[in-house]
């Protein structure tokens, strides 16, 4: 892994300065672009730049200086040992590392994630529960969740990964799902605006079944072969549990502008 030197903060002025832990994923990488163009400082960090969440190699030198840490990390897992001890283990390191250098921390959650019916039987909820949990313990109000529901791109994600040959599978997933780019830009308002609330919940424009958006997706694209329609994860993940009672944001792109966006 590189060295990561401390940060170095280009942007001179009152520039908002702010560190994306897991920039090189998807939300990491919209939320950094999307802060640079409001005209943040930003440092991204993720194992590649030196900085290692989980075993804390490299945070502390990253984080000094900083106003604000985002986290945006994630680990494709469905263990539930391996989900907390990983998202329980970074947020208790980003915490500590935030807390030294004075700054805030915006954590990217899933709505309803954290609730026991919902994730009785998804050890990757478990282990956002577990990380929402370490946030809270260790820095109460200086720390706001950003919740969202389910992106148009989990359901590509998805089925790539549960694809063999001509056949995808995909779990009903009943929710309200948004463009990642849209969960970005309401993370980028509670970076610069704060809220100083414990959470924001984000909710899509309209409900539906994941298995629908990625039968449009691969109808988009094309695609030939078959879709199958699996029940995993318990009956919350069908019922609409995952979709939140109130929501803060409801953001504006639909699935058809989206698939037109994405072409
Ligand atoms: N997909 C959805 O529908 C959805 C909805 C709501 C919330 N979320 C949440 O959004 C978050 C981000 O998801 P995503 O899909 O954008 O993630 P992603 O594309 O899988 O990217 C994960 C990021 O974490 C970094 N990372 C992993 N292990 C690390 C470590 N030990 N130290 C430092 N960096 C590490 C990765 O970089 P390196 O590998 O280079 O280190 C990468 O930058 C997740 O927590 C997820 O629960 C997702």
């Amino acid at each position: 892994m590189p060295q990561v030197a401390a940060a170095d903060w280009g942007v001179e002025g009152d520039a908002v300065r702010v560190v994306i832990v897991g920039a090189s994923g998807t939300m990491g990488a919209l939320v950094s672009e999307a802060l640079t163009q409001r005209g943040a400082d930003v440092l991204r960090a993720h194992r590649g730049s030196g900085v290692d969440a989980q075993s804390g190699a490299g945070l502390a030198q990253a984080v000094v200086g900083s106003d604000v840490v985002v986290d945006c990390l994630n680990i494709t897992t469905q263990s539930a040992a391996k989900a907390k001890a990983f998202f329980g283990t970074a947020a208790t390191n980003i915490a500590g590392a935030a807390e030294q250098a004075g700054a805030r921390v915006v954590c990217l959650s899933i709505c309803n994630a954290a609730d026991p019916a919902v994730n009785r039987r998804m050890g990757y909820y478990q282990g956002k529960a577990a990380q929402e949990a370490a946030y809270a313990q260790r820095l109460g109000d200086r720390c706001t969740l950003v919740r969202t529901t389910q992106w148009f791109e989990l359901a590509q994600t998805m089925t790539d990964q549960l694809s063999a040959g001509p056949v995808a599978l995909m779990p009903h997933m009943v929710t309200a799902p948004l463009a990642a780019s849209d969960g970005a830009a309401a993370i980028v308002d509670e970076v610069l605006e704060p809220s100083g609330r414990h959470a924001i919940e984000v909710r899509g424009p309209q409900e539906m079944d994941l298995v629908d958006v990625a039968r449009a997706i691969r109808s988009a694209h094309g695609k030939g072969g078959w879709l199958i329609p699996i029940r995993f994860g318990g009956a919350a993940l069908r019922n609409g549990a995952l979709i939140p009672a109130h929501a803060d944001v409801v953001t504006t792109t639909t699935l058809d502008q989206w698939l037109a966006a994405s072409n």
